[in-house]
């Protein structure tokens, strides 16, 4: 697999996977890490708090009856994975993912495999263009457009400098009522002082990235219904009512999340 990947420039997905304590991470990623944990020292405990708002707004969308999952920026397997998150609940889940980093795929395809009874595709492609990913055979072969789709971005759009409101729709208006859409991405509303200098450590080195604030990141939710908490920090969504969290703790997470329902 190395022949193909460029190991002179760092790569979000195993710049992410160097954070998650993964081993798919190269020299170069790690240098670059190093760099964000300069300015952001608790970024860890970002990708570990992301990671675990994936396994719950999954679960919530299989228990809440959606059978068919649309992941894109679905970075390196990192164990559980969504569809074994999804197919733990609903084992004839069928789960797309899609990431345009091809190092991803090439993981993903050698170490995710699904239940017999549901399905796991992958598809390499760019969020920023809806119609190529939505048209694309093997999406159409696993997903049934007209029943309803659980749209995941988690940790994403932080890394996505375009028009987030345009790419949304190119997604939702193709989405029968019902689906969902789940979003996870960096903010500098807590701590601009780490965020904002961890953007510059990757801009640097000519990777995409544009963190955003609390308005724009609700916006993106408009004609949905907004489930319950709202946009919060990813700790701070279902959880439980035990559980208590401080704002030092927020400011290390520095994330929005949340979840909508197309109705
Ligand atoms: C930080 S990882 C997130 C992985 C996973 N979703 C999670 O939350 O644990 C971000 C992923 O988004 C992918 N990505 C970045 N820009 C993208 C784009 N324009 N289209 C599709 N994927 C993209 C990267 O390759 C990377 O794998």
């Amino acid at each position: 697999m190395d022949g193909e990947i460029p190991l002179d420039q760092p790569h979000t997905s195993r710049v992410y996977d160097y954070f998650l304590d993964g081993k798919d991470n190269y020299e170069v990623d790690r240098k670059a890490a190093e760099e964000i944990l300069k300015v952001w020292p608790n970024i860890r405990t970002a990708a570990r708090v992301n990671r675990q708002f994936m396994h719950r707004s999954t679960r919530f969308l299989a228990e809440s009856g959606v059978r068919q999952f649309l992941d894109i920026g679905t970075g390196i397997p990192t164990e559980p994975n969504l569809h074994q998150v999804a197919q733990a609940v609903t084992p004839e889940a069928r789960v797309v993912y899609v990431d345009n980093d091809p190092v991803v795929l090439a993981y993903a395809r050698a170490l995710m495999t699904g239940t017999a009874a549901g399905s796991t595709t992958y598809i390499q492609g760019d969020v920023r263009d809806p119609a190529a990913i939505l048209r694309s055979a093997e999406l159409l072969e696993a997903l049934d457009l007209s029943q309803p789709v659980g749209l995941s971005m988690i940790a994403l759009l932080h890394f996505v400098e375009a028009d987030i409101p345009a790419i949304l729709s190119g997604f939702l208006d193709a989405l029968a009522p019902g689906s969902y859409l789940v979003i996870c991405a960096i903010t500098p509303d807590f701590a601009p002082e780490q965020v904002l200098p961890a953007q510059e450590v990757y801009r640097v080195r000519r990777l995409p990235a544009q963190v955003r604030h609390y308005d724009e990141m609700v916006g993106w939710f408009a004609g949905l219904d907004l489930i319950d908490p709202g946009v919060v920090p990813p700790h701070r969504w279902r959880l439980g009512e035990t559980s208590e969290f401080t704002e030092a703790f927020d400011a290390k997470v520095s994330c929005w999340c949340g979840v909508g329902r197309k109705p």
